[in-house]
């Protein structure tokens, strides 16, 4: 499964649900337990960037997460390489492709990339 690849739906109905919300969309989702937060933004039609495909070798797919980091697996030395090279970069950054939600509320939005 490429770093961008959607849930089937019979997967999307075997794992738990939480809320991810695009707090500069204005939209929740219900995403699953086990997808990156890039996988679920696709599966709901929420465009974000992602040039290399999800595979952690560019930074298009920036967020700034706003509640709920403790809800997404730790960050990794090689995302912090990537997000050196984000524009905009916090303190709350993440790779969308790279944050792996783990079954709580999240609340982001999506980060700036010119
Ligand atoms: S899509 Fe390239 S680092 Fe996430």
């Amino acid at each position: 499964m490429a770093g961008d690849d959607i849930l089937p739906p019979e997967e999307v109905a075997r794992r738990a649900s939480l809320p991810l919300t695009f707090s500069d969309l204005g939209r929740t989702v219900a995403a699953c337990v086990g997808e990156s937060v890039l996988q679920a933004a696709l599966r709901h039609g929420i465009h974000i960037e992602h040039s290399c495909g999800g595979f952690c070798a560019c930074s298009t797919c920036h967020v700034i997460v706003e509640e709920g980091m403790e809800h997404l697996t730790e960050v990794q030395d090689d995302e912090l390489d990537r997000l050196d090279t984000a524009v905009g970069l916090t303190l709350r950054s993440r790779l969308a492709c790279q944050a792996v939600l783990l079954g709580g509320p999240v609340t982001l939005r999506i980060g700036p990339h010119r």
